[in-house]
């Protein structure tokens, strides 16, 4: 397939680019930049620096066969101090590029939505059945595009598929050795945080909350490798139907709290992570675990790497700077 990748710049976006590109897939970026790095962007691939907004004038030079879009602000914080940002950069960013797919007649998309979209939720594991009331703009922002998706399947034909990640991490080193991993210039998540801890790079960990209703206090989150992540829109790009817009929750099934997050650390680095232990940060729900057994059944996809997988490669990742 020629497959557009909306910011495939980024993180996930160019880890999966990797990755359809190793499949023998070719490759059409776009990525405004904002947050993206030009040099994480595969080598292989077509790169257009452009926001998705404005790819009307040029999408039907391309010949795209489907969109995988991953595009968007993704920072919950400054989701609830700026959600005017979210909601033009993610809700009305993405149905401008709906209607440039219309437009010129690009029949599948699989997007990156998010566990966000759940917000607190009593009942865990947590299915795609289970409802959505997300507790930040960012989660509201991917809630939105995931309803705009449902509606545009129904009423105009597309194949549309809402990934609903859980806590990525890892990175992609590929045969040629080039690397493919989070590098964010505000770095809010725990293992590249803890990493960079480790290894003297960045201030102490600061541990946010010890008195969470939990085993041992601190959160639980469900940990999935990109690598995973990446080959379950590989199947998703695949798996979609014309007319129809499923969602599908992509965890490991099985959650990690903080404190065993930061004990796996120390055991992959031989180094112990310095930490603080801080107050709650807002917004963080103690429990989230996917069901992931829709996964498995509808794209035939079950994760195979470990928390150890994803930050003895995090790690990789880190040391080589790219
Ligand atoms: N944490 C720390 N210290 C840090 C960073 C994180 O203690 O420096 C804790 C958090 O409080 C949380 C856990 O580690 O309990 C995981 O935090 P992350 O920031 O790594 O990930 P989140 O679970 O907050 O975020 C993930 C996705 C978001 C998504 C969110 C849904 O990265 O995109 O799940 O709740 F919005």
């Amino acid at each position: 397939m020629r497959v557009l990748v909306t910011g495939g710049a980024g993180y996930i976006g160019s880890v999966v680019s990797a990755r359809l590109l190793a499949e023998g897939h070719q490759v059409v970026i776009v990525d405004d930049l904002s947050t993206g790095h030009a040099d994480a962007v595969p080598k292989a691939a077509e790169f257009h620096q452009l926001s998705i907004a404005a790819l009307d004038p040029v999408l039907g030079d391309w010949a795209i066969d489907a969109v995988i879009h991953f595009a968007a602000k993704s920072l919950v914080g400054e989701s609830v101090d700026e959600p005017a940002q979210y909601w033009r950069n993610n809700v009305v960013g993405t149905v401008a590029l709906l209607d440039s797919l219309r437009a010129h007649g690009v029949p599948r998309i699989v997007f990156s939505s998010s566990a966000a979209t759940y917000g607190h939720s009593d009942q865990q594991p947590i299915r795609e059945d289970t409802p959505a009331r997300p507790g930040n703009p960012y989660g509201a922002s991917k809630l939105a595009i995931d309803l705009a998706l449902a509606d545009y399947a129904r009423a105009y034909g597309l194949a549309a598929t809402s990934l609903r990640y859980f806590n990525v991490a890892g990175a992609l080193i590929d045969a040629a050795g080039d690397s493919y991993g989070e590098r964010h210039a505000t770095e809010t998540h725990l293992i590249p945080n803890a990493l960079r801890a480790a290894a003297g790079q960045g201030p102490a960990l600061s541990l946010f909350g010890t008195d969470y209703p939990t085993p041992d206090g601190t959160c639980v989150r469900d940990y999935i490798h990109v690598r995973d992540l990446a080959d379950a829109h590989l199947l998703a790009l695949r798996a979609g139907v014309p007319g129809e817009h499923q969602i599908v929750n992509l965890g490991s099934g099985a959650g990690s709290s903080v404190r065993e997050v930061l004990a796996t650390v120390g055991d992959v680095t031989g180094r112990q992570v310095p930490v603080n232990e801080a107050a709650r940060r807002a917004g963080d729900p103690p429990v989230l675990v996917a069901s992931n057994e829709y996964a498995a059944s509808l794209l035939g996809w079950r994760p195979t790497l470990d928390l150890t997988a994803m930050i003895t490669d995090a790690w990789r990742f880190e040391q080589r700077g790219r």
